[in-house]
């Protein structure tokens, strides 16, 4: 039950109408009414988010300030700024150096983490040569000198780095320099440990994304030691047939304890080791081989850790996302496996088979090396470092959970997410997702056997901007996010968004239940058993609820729409007749389904009945309107041009008929001298209306559409284009358009094109008016009735071409009309509703 909302907290609600201060001041305001609260200063990039969950505390690195903000409500009063920008001079050596001066020749705060229980340590690109300093936690003030950062922070702000303090000691991955190779270093205290460069290199154009700690010493029964694991995307160096890509995801891992060799690895890391991770839909050959965000997940035990990662294709130009997970046992496992042909064996690409040294290369110091005498990777024998020196990385690879993606998504760029653990009401424990976009939105899903549901869809900033940073609070509720312009706290969730039961239970928010009255936040109640939630299903537990009811009377042969709006957007509306579902919706059914509604064409008697919409949604069939439609049996109405509804019924037989006769007289008058008008006109302007009106009727369409409807627009368009135009590689996984609904009848043929008007005569009516070579992209429908007059607001009545000989202007504007809402429903009746999780 995707809920696109309408912004929740966007500030143009007020920015026409008053100053920046009272904006500020009033948007707070408001937005604390919504539970939405900002943060904003004069800085921007506010990249570096650091959660202090029992000072509450939020602290926030931008460009050139740290900033100290109360973790309840970012945007009260109490926040607490160090300002820390470049000087004058240093910006203009940074410019001196050929940078850019619009970013990289400031101070971007890249690294905020907690040092011991009273200092903070932070550190600043500061406009190309980097620093780092501690700070004070108490008075909020650096407590010390500026250190040298070179070997700790990168020098631009938009170089991949991954940053721990694990027990004082300074863990970091970056490709620091500019000509320096990527690197994983331990900085702080010496020795020092890095990667080796020669005679093989561990690294090719790494580009880091992020790095975690696993403290897996704890429960061990060998011994084992805390490993850290990082992540990123390098250039590939092994090439097979059915894997050869250019880039490709990899996990790394080091061990806290390395200290590195004695001559052989000499302040190298002896226990490096590292293998790709498979993000891939291979039955489509669709490998996600990109790395953009990983998220940590603990579990009971560090065992239990799992990964969530998001990535993405190759291709720039393609917005793809996928969301992928990893489990450390499956790592372990393929850290144990076997290792991979050295790069310089000229068999790159192909498993190890000779002799593995002993003890295992790449391993940490375990009870068993130390029963043998070796307690430290000092004491490691040369043979086993010149090994892992030669063979870093493994021969199998990190398969994701489900040997496939959680969620796959096109025209969506993920940047960032987060993941947590929710008790629903069932006593299950729940994922939590949040997963922020390159434009600023935020992405709520909850995973349900192995798919990511996607709960909502939130539009952050009124401008869009990439998310850099996301933080989750369990004790505060709240989500934090940073972007370029400011710093968003959102809560975990909303239930009052969901106002009936249905749309309680569709939602499938662990954090929601329904109490029969209201959709409620279930962690803030004490006595559950009146809830009801189904995160499982996402169908059960509601009753049926008060339907509306209307009435329609129509004449036969007209054609009557029978409005139905369904809220969700991932519901399917389905009509049933006097109780029976309405099979084929196709053009000789008489029915013509749309998202808004259900079109009965020509209506006959037999036609007459309580119709009944539902949506359908994960299986549940819901009643949204019923209505009871009448076809009366009067003689419609055939003359050309008529401007008010037929008022037949009121007027006897006879005086009808010398009513009739005047006015067809009348209006063959008027007609005739149409015709004559516009055929002049027509002949002058012929040729440019043909054009003209297609794009005219393409432009009503578009413009129809609100902002949600075009996002899902815009993709049935990808999709027909991929449909039309891709018939192989990845592309077949989209949905064709015309493709049936799994629960709908396939469309009926197309019916075969009627004889061409008899209009010879007339061009102009052929060309304004005769619209079968209108291009329909599912070869269906080329009887598109061609004359439309608006009754009242629901329905329309159409008059065939063949019962008019119109030539009058207006039957190109109403024609155009009814074109663009025909083809509209064409197209949502056509297409299934794509859900893409469940790819
Ligand atoms: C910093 O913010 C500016 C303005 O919001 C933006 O244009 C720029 O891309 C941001 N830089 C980084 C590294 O995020
Ligand atoms: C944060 O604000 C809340 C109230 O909004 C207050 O109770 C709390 O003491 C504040 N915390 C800090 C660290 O200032
Ligand atoms: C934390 O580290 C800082 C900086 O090294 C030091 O000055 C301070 O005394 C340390 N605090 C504690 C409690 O060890
Ligand atoms: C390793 O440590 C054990 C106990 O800590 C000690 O008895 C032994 O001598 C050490 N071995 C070496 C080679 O340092």
């Amino acid at each position: 039950h995707t809920h696109t909302s309408t912004p929740l907290c966007v500030w143009s609600l007020l920015s026409h109408s008053l100053s920046t201060g009272e904006l500020i001041r009033a948007d707070t305001r408001l937005l604390s009414l919504l539970g939405c609260r900002r943060f904003q200063s004069s800085v921007v990039n506010y990249s570096t988010l650091l959660l202090e969950e029992d000072m509450g505390l939020l602290y926030v690195g931008a460009r050139g300030a740290v900033f100290a903000l109360n973790a309840t409500d970012i945007s009260d009063s109490t926040a607490r700024t160090i300002e820390w920008e470049a000087s004058e001079e240093q910006k203009q050596q940074c410019l001196s150096k050929g940078k850019d001066d619009k970013t990289e020749c400031y101070n971007h705060i890249r690294f905020l983490q907690r040092f011991n229980s009273t200092h903070l340590y932070m550190c600043g690109t500061h406009a190309f040569q980097p620093l780092c300093a501690y700070i004070d936690e108490e008075s909020f003030k650096v407590s010390s000198e500026f250190e040298e950062g070179r070997e700790k922070c990168p020098y631009g702000p938009a170089t991949g780095y991954t940053g721990l303090i694990v027990d004082q000691q300074m863990y970091t991955a970056s490709q620091y320099e500019f000509q320096c190779s990527p690197d994983i270093r331990r900085n702080d205290p010496y020795p020092m440990v890095r990667t080796e460069e020669a005679p093989t290199r561990w690294f090719h154009e790494a580009d880091f994304v992020g790095s975690a700690l696993v403290r897996e010493s704890e429960g061990s029964t060998t011994g084992d030691d805390d490993k850290i694991y990082y992540f990123f995307t390098e250039k590939s160096q092994e090439q097979t047939s059915y894997y050869s890509h250019i880039r490709v995801a990899r996990v790394g891992r080091v061990c806290k304890g390395d200290r590195g060799g004695l001559l052989t690895l000499q302040k190298r890391w002896t226990s490096f080791l590292k293998a790709t991770l498979v993000c891939s839909l291979p039955e489509y050959n669709l490998h996600f081989n990109v790395l953009r965000s990983i998220y940590t997940l603990p579990g009971h035990t560090p065992h239990d850790t799992l990964f969530y990662g998001v990535f993405s294709p190759e291709w720039k130009n393609v917005k793809i996302s996928a969301v992928c997970r990893f489990s450390l046992s499956e790592v372990q496992r393929v850290f144990d496996g076997p290792y991979m042909e050295n790069q310089d064996s000229g068999a790159e690409g192909s498993e190890y088979t000779g002799k593995v040294p002993d003890p295992r290369p790449g391993s940490c110091i375990t009870d068993q090396l130390r029963s043998r005498g070796i307690n430290s990777s000092t004491s490691l024998p040369d043979d086993m470092l010149n090994f892992v020196r030669r063979h870093p990385l493994m021969s199998q690879q990190v398969m994701s959970t489900e040997q496939r993606p959680l969620l796959f998504r096109r025209t969506t760029d993920y940047t960032q997410l987060v993941a947590h653990r929710v008790e629903g009401l069932d006593g299950q424990n729940y994922h939590l997702l949040f997963m922020g976009t390159d434009d600023g939105w935020l992405h709520r899903a909850v995973e349900v056997k192995g798919h990511l549901h996607i709960i909502e869809e939130l539009q952050l900033f009124d401008q869009p901007q990439r998310v850099d940073s996301l933080v989750i609070s369990h004790t505060q509720m709240s989500v934090y996010v940073g972007s370029p312009s400011g710093v968003v706290q959102l809560p975990l969730s909303t239930c009052n968004r969901y106002n009936s039961c249905y749309d309680c239970i569709f939602s499938r928010d662990p954090y929601c239940g329904w109490d029969g009255q209201d959709c409620l936040d279930i962690t803030a109640q004490t006595d559950r058993s009146n809830l009801t939630q189904d995160v499982l299903y996402g169908n059960r537990g509601c009753d049926n609820e008060p339907v509306q009811h209307r009435s329609r009377s129509v004449m036969v042969v007209d054609d009557v729409l029978l409005q139905c709006e369904i809220s969700s957007n991932l519901a399917t509306p389905v009509w049933t007749l006097d109780g029976s579902e309405l099979q084929g919706y196709g053009l000789e059914s008489g029915f013509r389904v749309g998202t808004d509604g259900l079109l009965v064409i020509e209506s006959q008697p037999e036609q007459s009945g309580e119709y009944t919409c539902h949506a359908l949604e994960n299986g549940v069939r819901v009643a949204v309107v019923k209505y009871s439609v009448t076809v009366r049996l009067d003689i419609a109405a055939t003359f050309c041009p008529s401007p008010s509804p037929p008022t037949s019924e009121l007027l006897s037989p006879r005086s009808m008929e010398a009513m009739y006769l005047s006015l067809i007289t009348i209006l063959g008058g008027l007609c005739l001298v149409l015709t004559v008008v516009l055929l002049y006109l027509g002949f002058c302007l012929r040729g440019s209306h043909r054009g003209k009106y297609s794009l005219r009727a393409a432009a009503a369409a578009a413009a129809s559409a609100n902002h949600t409807d075009r996002k899902r627009k815009h993709r049935k368009q990808q999709q027909k284009r991929n449909g039309d135009t891709h018939k192989g590689g990845f592309l077949q996984i989209v949905p064709r358009e015309g493709q049936p609904s799994p629960n709908k009848d396939p469309p009926p043929p197309a019916p075969p094109l009627p004889p061409p008007p008899q209009t010879p005569h007339n061009p102009l009516n052929q060309s304004e008016c005769d619209l079968q070579d209108f291009p329909s992209p599912n070869g269906l429908s080329a009887t598109l009735p061609s004359v439309l007059r608006r009754m009242h607001g629901n329905s329309y009545m159409l008059l065939r071409q063949s019962e008019a000989e119109s030539s009058s202007p207006l039957c190109r504007s109403f024609t155009e009309e009814l074109n663009t809402i025909l083809e509209k429903r064409k197209h949502t009746q056509l297409l299934p509703k794509p859900n893409e999780s469940s790819l």
